[in-house]
C-alpha cells in the first residue's frame, strides 16, 4: 500500500487546546545516533517529504548525539519554522567532565541550562514542546514540572511533556501545570502502559505520542536474527529483545502480523502503525505516533498506514504476540515507566 502522492494526513489537536498536528508525526533521532549509518541528504529529503506528506510534529532530543541531532535539524525548522511543531527533552545528561554512563538529572538549575543549549542548538526562540525526557526519582516532579512551567512563563517553551512517567507521576505533575503528551514505547512489543499510563492520560486529556512504534525496526519484518544481522555500534545490540536467542524467537512472532498485513495488502511495518491507532481508539485515547525512519519512501509507506483501519478480527489476532515476547524493552526497566509502575 503506497500513500497517494497528493493526499495530506489528517490533524488532531496535541494536547487539550493544542495545536492541530498530522496524526502521525516522525521520529529523528535515527538520523543522527542509535541505529546505523546514515545518509545525510537522504535524511534531509525525508524531513521534505515528511511536511509535503502533513508529517507537522517533529522529535528530537538535546541527548541524541549530545545537540547533534538538534543542529542537525535546525536548517529545516527554520526554513519551515511556521509549518512545524518542534519537541525537544531534557534530562538524559553527560556528567560533566568525564565520560562515562549519563545522568539523569531533572532539577530546575540543569533544566534552565538545558533549555538554554537546545534553544542554541535548534536556532529557535522557543521550543513547541518541551519533555523531561527520564525521571529522577530524587527529584519531586513537583518541582520538576514547577521548573518546566516557569519556562513557559518566560515565552521559552510553549507545551509541556514527559516521556516514561507512570500514571501516578503524571497525575502529580498535571497538578502544577497542564501536560500537552506523554511520549512512552507502545506498540505490538511493548504494551506495558497499557496498566497506568494510558488511562491516566485518557482521563487527563492528555495526548499521548507513541515512540518506537516499529519496536526499533523489529515490527518491520526487517529482522531474522537480529542478533547477527545489527551492524557494530548498533544500539540495538545492547537491547534483550535483539540480541542471543530472544532475536529468532521474536522474529518469529511476526507471523499474524504477516498474515494481516495481506489481507489488507499492507506492509508489515504499516500494519503495525495501523494496530497502535487501533488500539488507541479502543482506549479512547487521543495518539500521535513518531516512528522514525530516515528514507523518503519508508516515510510515505508509514504515514500510508494512517489509512488501515484493522477489523476487530484482525485485532483479536494480533493481541497473543506481546505476551509472547522475549526479552524487555530495556535491559534495565527501572529506565522506563513500567518498572515504577504500582498495581
Ligand atoms: N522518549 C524516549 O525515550 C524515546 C526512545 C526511543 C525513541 N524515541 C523517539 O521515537 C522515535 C521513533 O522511535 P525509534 O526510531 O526508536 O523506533 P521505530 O520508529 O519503532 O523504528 C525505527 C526503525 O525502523 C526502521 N523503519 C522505519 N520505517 C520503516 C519501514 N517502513 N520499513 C522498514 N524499516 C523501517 C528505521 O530505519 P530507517 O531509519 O533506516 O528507515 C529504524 O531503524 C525516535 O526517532 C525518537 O525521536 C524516544
Amino acid at each position: 500500500m503506497t500513500n497517494d502522492n497528493d493526499s495530506k494526513l489528517t490533524t488532531a489537536p496535541l494536547g487539550t487546546g493544542g495545536p492541530e498536528v498530522g496524526v502521525q508525526g516522525l521520529g529523528c533521532m535515527g538520523m543522527s545516533i542509535a541505529y546505523g549509518p546514515t545518509d545525510a541528504d537522504e535524511a534531509r529529503a525525508t524531513l521534505e517529504r515528511a511536511l509535503e506528506l502533513g508529517v507537522t510534529l517533529y522529535d528530537t532530543a538535546d541527548a541524541y548525539g549530545e545537540g547533534e541531532n538538534e543542529r542537525f535539524l535546525s536548517p529545516f525548522f527554520n526554513a519551515h519554522r511556521d509549518e512545524v511543531v518542534i519537541a525537544t527533552k531534557f534530562a538524559l545528561a553527560m556528567p560533566s567532565g568525564v565520560t562515562g554512563p549519563r545522568v539523569i538529572r531533572n532539577d530546575p538549575d540543569y533544566i534552565r541550562q538545558a533549555v538554554e543549549a537546545s534553544l542554541k542548538n535548534l536556532g529557535i526562540d522557543v521550543i513547541d514542546l518541551y519533555y523531561m525526557h527520564r525521571r529522577d526519582v530524587n527529584v519531586p516532579i513537583e518541582e520538576t514540572v514547577g521548573a518546566m512551567a516557569d519556562l513557559v512563563r518566560q515565552g521559552k517553551v510553549k507545551q509541556l511533556g514527559l516521556s516514561e512517567v507512570t500514571g501516578a507521576e503524571l497525575h502529580a505533575a498535571q497538578a502544577v501545570h497542564p501536560i500537552a503528551a506523554v511520549q512512552s514505547e507502545w506498540s505490538l512489543f511493548s504494551r506495558d502502559i497499557e496498566a497506568g499510563v494510558v488511562p491516566a492520560a485518557r482521563e487527563l486529556g492528555v495526548t499521548l505520542v507513541p515512540y518506537s512504534p516499529l519496536g526499533r525496526g523489529f515490527l518491520t519484518g526487517s529482522f531474522t536474527n537480529a542478533d547477527q544481522e545489527l551492524t557494530e555500534g548498533d544500539y540495538r545490540r545492547t537491547q534483550p529483545r535483539f540480541t542471543g536467542t530472544n532475536a529468532a524467537a521474536n522474529a518469529a512472532l511476526l507471523t499474524p502480523i504477516r498474515a494481516v498485513a495481506e489481507s489488507h495488502g499492507a506492509s508489515v511495518g504499516q500494519i503495525a502503525l495501523a494496530w497502535v491507532q487501533q488500539q488507541a481508539t479502543v482506549h479512547n485515547l487521543p495518539v500521535i505516533p513518531i516512528p522514525g525512519t530516515r528514507r523518503r519512501t519508508r516515510i510515505e509507506e508509514n504515514a500510508a498506514a494512517t489509512q488501515i483501519v484493522l477489523s476487530e478480527q484482525d485485532m483479536a489476532l494480533l493481541e497473543p504476540i506481546a505476551a509472547q515476547v522475549a526479552g524487555t524493552r530495556y535491559p534495565d526497566m527501572t529506565f522506563a515507566s513500567a518498572g515504577r509502575e504500582t498495581p
